[in-house]
Protein backbone atom coordinates (compact mmCIF):
# COMPACT_ATOMS: atom_id res chain seq x y z
CA UNK A 1 0.00 0.00 0.00
CA UNK A 2 1.05 3.54 -0.42
CA UNK A 3 1.57 4.26 2.86
CA UNK A 4 3.88 7.26 3.93
CA UNK A 5 7.36 5.60 5.48
CA UNK A 6 7.24 7.17 8.95
CA UNK A 7 3.78 6.42 9.24
CA UNK A 8 3.28 5.19 13.67
CA UNK A 9 4.25 1.70 13.51
CA UNK A 10 0.86 1.12 15.75
CA UNK A 11 -1.08 3.27 13.30
CA UNK A 12 -1.55 5.91 16.27
CA UNK A 13 -1.25 8.50 14.13
CA UNK A 14 -0.53 9.90 10.79
CA UNK A 15 2.74 11.42 9.99
CA UNK A 16 3.01 13.41 6.83
CA UNK A 17 6.25 12.86 4.09
CA UNK A 18 8.39 15.98 3.67
CA UNK A 19 6.90 16.92 0.21
CA UNK A 20 2.67 16.53 1.38
CA UNK A 21 4.20 18.96 4.63
CA UNK A 22 6.11 21.59 1.94
CA UNK A 23 2.92 21.31 -0.12
CA UNK A 24 0.85 21.95 2.75
CA UNK A 25 2.19 24.80 4.16
CA UNK A 26 2.75 26.39 0.85
CA UNK A 27 0.33 25.11 -1.44
CA UNK A 28 1.23 26.14 -5.13
CA UNK A 29 -1.62 27.88 -7.60
CA UNK A 30 -4.46 28.53 -4.77
CA UNK A 31 -6.52 30.82 -6.83
CA UNK A 32 -6.69 34.24 -5.13
CA UNK A 33 -8.97 36.82 -5.64
CA UNK A 34 -12.43 36.97 -6.83
CA UNK A 35 -13.28 34.07 -8.66
CA UNK A 36 -15.49 35.54 -10.83
CA UNK A 37 -13.03 37.52 -12.04
CA UNK A 38 -10.69 34.74 -12.86
CA UNK A 39 -11.06 33.74 -16.54
CA UNK A 40 -11.02 30.39 -16.74
CA UNK A 41 -11.92 27.90 -19.48
CA UNK A 42 -13.36 25.42 -17.75
CA UNK A 43 -14.49 24.79 -13.98
CA UNK A 44 -14.95 21.71 -12.01
CA UNK A 45 -16.37 21.23 -8.69
CA UNK A 46 -16.44 18.43 -6.78
CA UNK A 47 -17.40 17.30 -3.18
CA UNK A 48 -17.26 14.56 -0.83
CA UNK A 49 -19.67 13.73 1.56
CA UNK A 50 -17.84 11.16 3.29
CA UNK A 51 -15.56 13.39 4.92
CA UNK A 52 -16.98 16.90 4.01
CA UNK A 53 -14.65 17.78 1.50
CA UNK A 54 -15.04 20.22 -1.31
CA UNK A 55 -12.75 21.08 -4.03
CA UNK A 56 -13.04 23.64 -6.90
CA UNK A 57 -10.82 23.59 -10.00
CA UNK A 58 -10.11 26.23 -12.56
CA UNK A 59 -8.12 25.63 -15.91
CA UNK A 60 -6.86 27.50 -18.75
CA UNK A 61 -6.27 25.79 -21.77
CA UNK A 62 -4.08 26.63 -25.03
CA UNK A 63 -6.43 25.66 -27.79
CA UNK A 64 -3.58 25.48 -30.28
CA UNK A 65 -1.36 22.89 -28.23
CA UNK A 66 -4.35 21.38 -26.67
CA UNK A 67 -2.73 21.78 -23.18
CA UNK A 68 -3.19 22.92 -19.61
CA UNK A 69 -1.46 26.18 -19.20
CA UNK A 70 -2.83 26.91 -15.67
CA UNK A 71 -4.52 24.84 -12.80
CA UNK A 72 -6.03 27.21 -10.07
CA UNK A 73 -7.85 25.77 -6.93
CA UNK A 74 -9.53 26.56 -3.83
CA UNK A 75 -10.79 23.82 -1.12
CA UNK A 76 -12.16 22.76 2.30
CA UNK A 77 -10.47 19.88 2.40
CA UNK A 78 -7.91 18.56 4.58
CA UNK A 79 -3.80 18.57 4.89
CA UNK A 80 -4.15 15.77 2.36
CA UNK A 81 -6.75 16.93 -0.31
CA UNK A 82 -4.68 20.39 0.09
CA UNK A 83 -1.16 18.60 -0.82
CA UNK A 84 -2.24 16.59 -3.58
CA UNK A 85 -3.92 19.14 -5.42
CA UNK A 86 -1.23 21.77 -5.11
CA UNK A 87 1.45 18.53 -6.19
CA UNK A 88 -1.56 17.87 -8.85
CA UNK A 89 -1.86 21.61 -10.08
CA UNK A 90 2.06 21.75 -10.65
CA UNK A 91 1.86 18.22 -12.30
CA UNK A 92 -0.54 19.19 -15.49
CA UNK A 93 1.39 22.80 -15.47
CA UNK A 94 4.74 22.19 -15.73
CA UNK A 95 6.98 21.88 -19.02
CA UNK A 96 4.63 24.31 -20.71
CA UNK A 97 1.52 22.43 -19.92
CA UNK A 98 0.02 18.60 -19.99
CA UNK A 99 -1.99 17.62 -22.81
CA UNK A 100 -5.97 17.84 -22.25
CA UNK A 101 -6.37 13.78 -22.78
CA UNK A 102 -3.36 13.01 -20.61
CA UNK A 103 -4.49 15.35 -17.97
CA UNK A 104 -7.86 13.65 -17.53
CA UNK A 105 -6.15 10.26 -17.32
CA UNK A 106 -4.03 11.17 -13.86
CA UNK A 107 -4.93 9.02 -11.67
CA UNK A 108 -4.71 9.35 -7.50
CA UNK A 109 -1.50 6.27 -7.51
CA UNK A 110 0.34 9.07 -9.64
CA UNK A 111 -0.43 12.17 -7.54
CA UNK A 112 0.30 9.54 -4.07
CA UNK A 113 3.66 8.84 -6.04
CA UNK A 114 4.69 12.38 -6.35
CA UNK A 115 4.02 13.39 -2.75
CA UNK A 116 6.25 10.12 -1.55
CA UNK A 117 3.06 8.73 -0.20
CA UNK A 118 -0.09 8.92 1.66
CA UNK A 119 -1.47 7.15 4.66
CA UNK A 120 -3.60 4.57 3.16
CA UNK A 121 -6.57 6.54 5.12
CA UNK A 122 -5.92 9.97 3.45
CA UNK A 123 -5.81 8.46 0.06
CA UNK A 124 -9.74 9.25 -0.53
CA UNK A 125 -9.16 12.94 -0.26
CA UNK A 126 -6.30 12.63 -3.21
CA UNK A 127 -9.02 11.90 -5.11
CA UNK A 128 -10.70 14.95 -4.88
CA UNK A 129 -8.20 16.64 -6.86
CA UNK A 130 -8.22 14.68 -9.70
CA UNK A 131 -11.78 14.21 -9.61
CA UNK A 132 -12.16 18.02 -9.83
CA UNK A 133 -9.44 18.12 -12.77
CA UNK A 134 -11.78 15.68 -14.86
CA UNK A 135 -14.70 17.80 -14.62
CA UNK A 136 -13.01 21.27 -15.04
CA UNK A 137 -11.96 19.13 -18.84
CA UNK A 138 -15.23 18.30 -19.83
CA UNK A 139 -16.46 21.64 -18.56
CA UNK A 140 -14.17 23.07 -21.19
CA UNK A 141 -15.13 20.35 -23.34
CA UNK A 142 -18.60 21.79 -23.31
CA UNK A 143 -17.69 25.41 -23.34
CA UNK A 144 -15.36 24.84 -26.58
CA UNK A 145 -18.13 22.86 -28.35
CA UNK A 146 -15.83 19.51 -28.17
CA UNK A 147 -19.21 17.60 -26.52
CA UNK A 148 -17.88 14.59 -28.70
CA UNK A 149 -15.20 14.81 -26.12
CA UNK A 150 -16.70 14.53 -22.97
CA UNK A 151 -15.97 11.70 -20.75
CA UNK A 152 -19.55 10.55 -18.64
CA UNK A 153 -19.28 8.53 -15.67
CA UNK A 154 -22.73 7.24 -14.96
CA UNK A 155 -23.49 5.58 -11.50
CA UNK A 156 -24.26 2.10 -12.33
CA UNK A 157 -26.78 0.45 -9.84
CA UNK A 158 -24.90 -2.72 -8.46
CA UNK A 159 -27.15 -4.12 -5.97
CA UNK A 160 -30.50 -3.80 -6.94
CA UNK A 161 -32.38 -5.23 -3.57
CA UNK A 162 -30.64 -1.95 -1.95
CA UNK A 163 -30.16 0.30 -4.84
CA UNK A 164 -26.25 0.62 -4.24
CA UNK A 165 -24.27 2.14 -7.16
CA UNK A 166 -20.45 1.54 -8.28
CA UNK A 167 -19.62 4.55 -6.87
CA UNK A 168 -20.67 4.54 -3.69
CA UNK A 169 -18.66 1.09 -3.31
CA UNK A 170 -15.89 3.38 -5.12
CA UNK A 171 -16.44 5.60 -2.69
CA UNK A 172 -16.31 2.66 0.28
CA UNK A 173 -12.99 1.50 -0.76
CA UNK A 174 -11.25 5.00 -0.99
CA UNK A 175 -12.64 5.46 2.78
CA UNK A 176 -10.08 2.50 3.21
CA UNK A 177 -12.79 -0.34 3.42
CA UNK A 178 -10.93 -3.20 1.84
CA UNK A 179 -13.41 -6.64 2.24
CA UNK A 180 -16.57 -7.28 0.93
CA UNK A 181 -17.84 -6.74 4.65
CA UNK A 182 -16.83 -3.64 5.13
CA UNK A 183 -18.13 -2.54 2.08
CA UNK A 184 -20.95 -4.17 3.01
CA UNK A 185 -21.27 -2.19 6.55
CA UNK A 186 -20.59 0.58 5.27
CA UNK A 187 -22.95 0.96 2.51
CA UNK A 188 -26.13 -1.88 3.28
CA UNK A 189 -24.95 -3.90 -0.31
CA UNK A 190 -25.87 -7.08 -0.77
CA UNK A 191 -27.72 -7.21 2.59
CA UNK A 192 -30.57 -8.60 0.41
CA UNK A 193 -31.13 -11.17 -1.66
CA UNK A 194 -27.13 -11.54 -1.91
CA UNK A 195 -27.23 -12.55 -5.84
CA UNK A 196 -25.12 -9.53 -6.02
CA UNK A 197 -21.91 -10.53 -3.89
CA UNK A 198 -19.75 -11.87 -6.56
CA UNK A 199 -19.86 -8.30 -8.74
CA UNK A 200 -19.46 -6.08 -5.69
CA UNK A 201 -15.92 -8.88 -4.53
CA UNK A 202 -15.11 -7.77 -8.66
CA UNK A 203 -15.44 -3.81 -7.95
CA UNK A 204 -13.64 -3.99 -4.74
CA UNK A 205 -10.65 -6.00 -6.15
CA UNK A 206 -10.33 -3.40 -9.17
CA UNK A 207 -10.37 -0.43 -7.27
CA UNK A 208 -7.99 -1.76 -4.32
CA UNK A 209 -5.87 -2.08 -7.74
CA UNK A 210 -6.76 0.94 -9.12
CA UNK A 211 -6.20 3.48 -5.56
CA UNK A 212 -3.64 1.02 -3.82
CA UNK A 213 -2.03 -0.83 -5.82
CA UNK A 214 -2.84 -4.46 -4.68
S1 LIG B 1 -29.01 -7.45 -5.55
FE1 LIG B 1 -27.82 -6.96 -3.84
S2 LIG B 1 -28.77 -7.95 -2.19
FE2 LIG B 1 -30.05 -8.37 -3.89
Amino acid sequence: MNTSKDENQDGSGWVYSQRVKEHFFNPKNLLQGDPNEYKSDGVGYVGSPACGDMMKMWIKVDHITDTVVECKWRTFGCASAIASTSILSEMVTENGGMSIDKAFKIKPQDIVERLAGLPDRKIHCSVLGDKALRAAINDYFRKSKQEGRIVKDKAKVICTCLNVTNHEIEDAVLEGKLTYEEVQKKTKCGTGCGSCKSRIEELIEQYKLQYYGE
